[in-house]
C-alpha cells in the first residue's frame, strides 16, 4: 500500500479501534442525526458509554476543565478581535463536531489556551455520547509506567491492556506532547501511538508548545499530512499574563 492510499481520507479502510465491524457507521461508532449533530451510532455505540467510562481512569481533567468550554473561549481582547485565536476556536470546534477521522495539531507558546480548548472538544463529545480521553503525555507515560509495576488483575491494569486502550480510544486528545524530557521510551510510546492512529484513522487532537522538528520525524510527518490532518499555530499570549480587566 501506498502512502497516497494510506492518506485517502475516502478510501475504504475500515478504523480499527478494537470494536466489531459495523455495516451502520462503517466503524466510525458516531453519525450525525437529521439535525446534522453527532451521535453514537445506534447499532454499535451503545458500547460508547462504557467506553467513556472505562476511559475516565486516565483522564487528566481536572476542576477547572468543567468550565473550558468553546463559549468560555474568548477570542477577543479590549473589543479587538484576535484572528488567530479565533482560528483555533473554529478549528477546535471543527473537530468536535465531526471528528470523524480527523486530526487537529495546535502548536503555540505557554498559557494561550490550548488545553483550554483541548477540555472544551473534550466537553462537547461528551455531551454528545461519543467516548474521548483527553490526557497528557506525561499523565499517558506514567500510567503505563505504573503499570509495569504492578500485578495486573484486570485488562485495566495491565500494561498493553492500557496501551491498547490509548491506541484505539474512538477520540484521543493528547495535551502537551513534547513537553516531558524525550527518552527513548517517550518517543517508542508516542511514536506506536501516532501511528497506530494514523494507519486506523481514528480521531485524534495532539497539542504541543514544541516545533516540529523537535519530534521524531516519522510522527512529524503524521502529524502534518494535509489528507486529514489540520495544523494551526496559537500565537496568542499568556492569558494569565493579560492585565484581568481584560479578560
Ligand atoms: N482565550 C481564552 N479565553 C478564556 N480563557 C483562556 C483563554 N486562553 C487561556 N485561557 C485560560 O488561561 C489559563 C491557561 O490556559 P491553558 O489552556 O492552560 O494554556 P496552555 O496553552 O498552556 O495549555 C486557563 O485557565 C485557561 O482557561
Ligand atoms: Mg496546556
Ligand atoms: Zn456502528
Amino acid at each position: 500500500m501506498t502512502l497516497g492510499q494510506l492518506s485517502d481520507p475516502n478510501a475504504a479502510v475500515p478504523p480499527r479501534d478494537g470494536g466489531e465491524d459495523c455495516p451502520v457507521c462503517q466503524n466510525k461508532r458516531w453519525l450525525l442525526d437529521a439535525r446534522g449533530e453527532l451521535k453514537p451510532c445506534p447499532r454499535c455505540g451503545v458500547a460508547q458509554h462504557w467506553k467513556q467510562e472505562g476511559l475516565r481512569a486516565f483522564s487528566s481533567r481536572s476542576g477547572v476543565s468543567e468550565r473550558q468550554t468553546f463559549t468560555s473561549f474568548k477570542t477577543a481582547f479590549k473589543g479587538v478581535e484576535d484572528e488567530n485565536l479565533g482560528n483555533c476556536l473554529e478549528a477546535a470546534e471543527a473537530f468536535a463536531d465531526l471528528p470523524d477521522g480527523h486530526w487537529l495539531v495546535m502548536v503555540g507558546a505557554r498559557g494561550n489556551g490550548k488545553s483550554h480548548l483541548c477540555a472544551a472538544v473534550d466537553n462537547h463529545l461528551r455531551h454528545a455520547g461519543i467516548a474521548s480521553l483527553f490526557i497528557t503525555m506525561s499523565d499517558l507515560l506514567g500510567a503505563l509506567k505504573d503499570a509495569m509495576d504492578l500485578q495486573a488483575n484486570t485488562e485495566q491494569e495491565s500494561y498493553s491492556g492500557r496501551l491498547r486502550t490509548f491506541k484505539t480510544a474512538p477520540v484521543l486528545i493528547l495535551d502537551d506532547v513534547g513537553a516531558e524530557s524525550s527518552s527513548a521510551f517517550s518517543q517508542g510510546i508516542l511514536f506506536e501511538i501516532i501511528d497506530y492512529r494514523y494507519r486506523n484513522r481514528l480521531a485524534t487532537m495532539i497539542v504541543t508548545n514544541v516545533p516540529f522538528d523537535a519530534f521524531d520525524p516519522r510522527v512529524a510527518s503524521r502529524m502534518q499530512d494535509a489528507a486529514f490532518c489540520t495544523v494551526v499555530e496559537n500565537l496568542a499570549p499568556d492569558y494569565r499574563k493579560r492585565p484581568v480587566e481584560e479578560r
